[in-house]
């Protein structure tokens, strides 16, 4: 049997009763066979930590240094502070909107793991790169920034998700083999480096009609859901398609 783990993305919506949804979620979770997740806005961290008991809850970025004149940024120790247990890095709506880089990234990973926060590490293809045929060199590229120096160790804390930005948000999924081809080289390329295979997720317009299809893809030990996760009970469809 698979080891699930299921994350909802919630990204800067609120359900419309996140107490109720933060509670139905957490019996959910309670119940189901994979590993929940949230990564929520960071003003809920002080709810999700009263609520989200069988949840990995946390957020959806951090900043790297310790504390300071960074107006705006949270730091790994008000993640800890809160007993987050996760953290989103390297979103692709992050690089883009946000400019975040990948030494960005990569000094948020090693921050995050110094706090004993677990990093969600996100990397993924534009269109165009994906129609040049160069999708893999740059998902390796993206990880190689992302993990350079780590440890065995660290590296085999590190959860990598696979979203295509083409399929984000749009509605068009990937295709069973696309995932599986990418999710596949991930784990050779981290196996390779370090001598671990990571937990990969996919994300990218996944919802709870096609969700047991991409459960089922062997590469695959989850997913990422933004748009789906903010209705409980799509999520919990999702939840529950880990069989
Ligand atoms: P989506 O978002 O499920 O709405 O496509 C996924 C994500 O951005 O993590």
């Amino acid at each position: 049997m698979k080891n699930y783990t299921v994350i909802g993305n919630l990204k800067m919506n609120v359900p419309t009763n996140i107490n109720k949804y933060f509670k139905y979620i957490n019996k959910v979770a309670a119940k189901s066979k994979a590993v929940v997740g949230l990564a929520v806005p960071s003003v809920y961290l002080p709810l999700a930590s009263k609520t989200c008991s069988n949840i990995l809850f946390g957020t959806q970025n951090v900043y790297f240094e310790p504390k300071g004149a960074y107006t705006g940024e949270l730091s790994v120790s008000m993640l800890n502070d809160f007993d987050a247990r996760i953290c989103i890095v390297g979103h692709s709506e992050r690089r883009t909107k946000f400019g975040e880089t990948d030494a960005d990234v990569h000094a948020k990973i090693c921050a995050l793991l110094d706090a004993g926060v677990t990093p969600v590490l996100c990397v993924g293809e534009s269109l165009d790169v994906r129609n040049d045929g160069k999708f893999v060199k740059f998902v390796r590229n993206q990880l190689k920034a992302a993990l350079n120096g780590l440890t065995k160790e660290q590296a085999s804390e590190v959860i990598v998700a696979y979203e295509p930005i083409w399929a984000i948000g749009t509605g068009v999924t990937a295709t069973v083999e696309q995932i599986d081809e990418v999710c596949a080289n991930i784990k050779s390329i981290v196996n390779k480096a370090f001598g671990v295979e990571p937990k990969v997720l996919y994300g990218g317009s996944v919802n709870e009609k096609n969700s047991a299809e991409i459960m089922q893809i062997p590469s695959v030990n989850g997913c990422l859901v933004g748009g789906a996760c903010l209705d409980e009970y799509k999520f919990e469809k999702i939840i529950q398609s880990c069989k």
